[in-house]
């Protein structure tokens, strides 16, 4: 059995306390940092920006996992490389010409992601399958943290896995939104690679413990 990655994402992380936080991360059984950059437009938030971004990546010693909630993400494909990046992905919903989008992430040295929202069939990504390092699923709705997880996950997740085997591709699944220690293992069994945890790690009384708990609930 591969080895299944817990990402946390520093948006549930106290921003008074940033270093902290990232050391925190950097000391922990956790495998990538989980990066959500919103734009108040393709979602209706605004999380942080590029100096936030640059200062998390000064710090952090783990792959850098860029989840872009913005419209026409291509504008800033080259910053986000020169950033520091080393997975960038977009929404299939933002993204009129997703198959040049892919290629112009993968042309900056950087894995190329799609995000999908819950209403966003995985049949709809088949043709640039072969395409795409990572998916995304989205198990809330993009925007905020701490929503609760949408149980029709598990089909998509399995779905998508049958499409990668189908069409010989290496594709990870990484699932985004309501990660805990209650689904954490059922999402590995379905097809999941990478798992997105948030509020469940930052609320935790010992985060580092917490990601510890996914980890291992997720390499059983
Ligand atoms: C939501 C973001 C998520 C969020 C997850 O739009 O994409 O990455 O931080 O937070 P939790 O784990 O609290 O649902
Ligand atoms: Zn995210």
């Amino acid at each position: 059995m591969t080895n299944k990655l817990i990402a946390p994402s520093v948006l549930a992380a106290d921003f008074g306390n940033l270093q902290r936080d990232i050391e925190m991360i950097n000391n922990s059984d956790a495998d990538w940092f989980h990066i959500d950059i919103m734009d108040g437009v393709f979602v209706p938030n605004i999380s942080y920006g590029m100096p936030v971004l640059q200062a998390i990546a000064k710090h952090a010693n783990k792959t850098l996992d860029v989840h872009l909630m913005i419209v026409d993400p291509d504008r800033y494909i080259k910053t986000f490389a020169d950033l520091g990046s080393n997975i960038l992905t977009v929404h299939y919903e933002a993204c009129t010409h997703l198959h040049r989008t892919l290629q112009a992430i993968k042309a900056e040295g950087m894995k190329a992601g799609v995000a999908i929202n819950p209403h966003t069939s995985v049949e709809l990504l088949t043709d640039v399958i072969k395409d795409i390092d990572l998916v995304l699923v989205m198990s809330v709705n993009p925007g905020f943290g701490g929503q609760s997880f949408i149980e029709n996950t598990y089909k998509k997740v399995k779905r998508l896995k049958e499409i990668i085997k189908e069409n010989g591709a290496s594709t990870m699944i990484e699932v985004d939104g309501g990660v805990t220690n209650k689904n954490a293992a059922a999402l590995v069994e379905a097809g999941a690679d990478a798992l997105v945890a948030g509020s469940f790690v930052f609320k935790s009384e010992d985060p580092k413990r917490t990601i510890k708990e996914l980890k291992s609930l997720a390499n059983q």
